[in-house]
């Protein structure tokens, strides 16, 4: 099993939001989070890989508060750096959501191209479950399965892509509801593009 101590992106977090094809991707998934989900200004979400805050950013004037959940502290920093541009309250928790989930309860948690880094997803997403308030929803996205080409360094990539059929049952056996898939963007590299889907799914009232 890959093993990694260190922060993996401590060399891409100073740089991270200069792609503007990160932001595009980011921008198309939190408008089709803010379509196909009813928020409002008493939610209190977990971003999770949230990352320099790209999806936050986006999704932050339609609710109260985003936690930020990630456990690399160099993207978590320019997170910080930026907390007074979201339209929203923050919070920044470093933590490895691998491991162990957090003893907290969210309205919803979002996440955008993060759970390929995650080697259990079943695991994952039972800890994702305990996670959410009763009829709490999650808004998931991450590549469609690919052939290992996107990324040009696949070190604590534990996926290429996903099967979205496949995934539904992994969301299904954690104990999810109303699981849907739709394409959020396309991501255009100079040898291919890359589908991006975003998935939700409700937790029982
Ligand atoms: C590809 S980046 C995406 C960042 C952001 N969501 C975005 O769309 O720009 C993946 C993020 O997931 C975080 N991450 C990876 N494994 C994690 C884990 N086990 N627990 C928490 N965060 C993790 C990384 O540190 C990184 O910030």
């Amino acid at each position: 099993m890959q093993k990694y101590n260190d922060d993996l992106f401590a060399h891409k977090s100073k740089s991270w939001d200069m792609s503007s094809r990160r932001v595009k991707n980011a921008q198309a998934i939190a408008e089709l989070i803010v379509k196909n989900i009813k928020l409002n200004k008493e939610m209190e979400l977990m971003d999770f890989g949230a990352g320099t805050g790209l999806l936050s950013y986006f999704v932050a004037p339609f609710v109260k508060k985003i936690v930020a959940v990630d456990n690399s502290p160099s993207m978590l920093r320019e997170f910080k750096n930026k907390c007074s541009e979201f339209a929203c309250e923050t919070e920044v928790l470093e933590h490895d959501l691998s491991e162990k989930a957090l003893e907290r309860e969210f309205d919803g948690i979002i996440s955008s191209m993060t759970i390929h880094h995650i080697e259990d997803t079943a695991a994952l997403f039972r800890r994702l479950y305990t996670m959410l308030k009763p009829g709490g929803f999650i808004a998931i996205a991450d590549l469609d399965t690919e052939d290992g080409s996107f990324h040009s360094d696949n070190t604590g990539v534990f996926h290429h892509g996903f099967d979205r059929k496949r995934l539904e049952e992994t969301a299904k056996e954690a104990g999810f509801g109303k699981i849907h898939f739709d394409t959020a963007s396309t991501i255009e590299k100079p040898h291919r593009d890359f589908t991006v889907f975003l998935m939700t799914a409700e937790k029982d009232r």
